[in-house]
């Protein structure tokens, strides 16, 4: 057989075996928030338009996307979703508005939230996540809101989350967090109601006395 008869026959081959996979990985942002579909039982069918095969997620309802058809927000506040989260979340790199507030969510929050480097808002209040506060989001340098309040989480208040300064607000009342909780760095202007309804929470920590700090563990 001729060279370039091989060739093209190779050639043939190649593009036979990688055209079906194309989609999937001009797609990665919709195959991420599909992982979530999956994960969740929506009894309100507010995930019904989120069809995998699209060649983006930017036209499903409750996403918004930017000029670039980036993700840039999540909207499924009080959409009564029933489930877990799933760790491809955190590969939406332009996520700025996590909204994911009141629904029926359990299972830990996904230490790779952590690497959404443009989320502004993280709204995980009034769910029924338990595990512990993931002391990755302290790289979330753009984080303006943070509120987990009103779900079943334990340990201790990653003290590295004092470093987030354009944090505006922090609630983690209503959980069952234990320990001492930081009063430097962002954390001087956040009040006890952040911090209220923990029964295991002890109270501020003292200047420059840090019991609690690498292990997570009150004890
Ligand atoms: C959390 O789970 C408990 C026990 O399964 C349930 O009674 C409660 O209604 C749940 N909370 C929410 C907000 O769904
Ligand atoms: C939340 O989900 C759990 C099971 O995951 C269920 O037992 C509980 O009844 C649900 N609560 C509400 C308010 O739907
Ligand atoms: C924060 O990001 C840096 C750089 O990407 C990484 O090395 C570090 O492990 C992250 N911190 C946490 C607590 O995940």
């Amino acid at each position: 057989m001729a060279m370039w008869a091989l060739l093209h026959l190779l050639t043939t081959a190649l593009v036979l075996l990688s055209w079906p996979l194309t989609p999937a990985t001009a797609n990665l942002e919709g195959d991420a928030l599909f992982a979530l579909r999956k994960a969740v039982k929506d009894s309100n069918n507010v995930l019904q338009s989120w069809d995998p095969t699209l060649v983006d997620p930017c036209t499903w309802f409750h996403v918004t996307c930017d000029g670039d058809n980036r993700v840039t927000r999540l909207d499924l506040g009080n959409a009564n979703l029933v489930g877990s989260l799933v760790p491809e979340l955190g590969k939406l790199q332009r996520l700025q508005y996590l909204e994911l507030y009141m629904n029926n969510l359990t299972g830990p929050i996904p230490k790779e939230l952590g690497r959404l480097k443009s989320l502004v808002s993280l709204d995980l209040y009034h769910n029924n996540f338990t595990g512990s506060i993931p002391s990755s989001l302290s790289n979330l340098s753009n984080l303006n809101f943070l509120r987990l309040n009103g779900n079943r989480l334990t340990g201790t208040i990653p003290r590295k989350l004092t470093k987030i300064r354009s944090l505006k607000i922090f609630d983690v009342s209503n959980n069952d967090l234990c320990g001492t909780f930081p009063t430097s760095g962002s954390f001087s202007k956040f009040s006890e109601e952040s911090f209220k309804n923990n029964p295991r929470l002890e109270g501020p920590e003292l200047m420059g006395f840090v019991r609690y700090d690498t292990t997570g563990n009150c004890n």
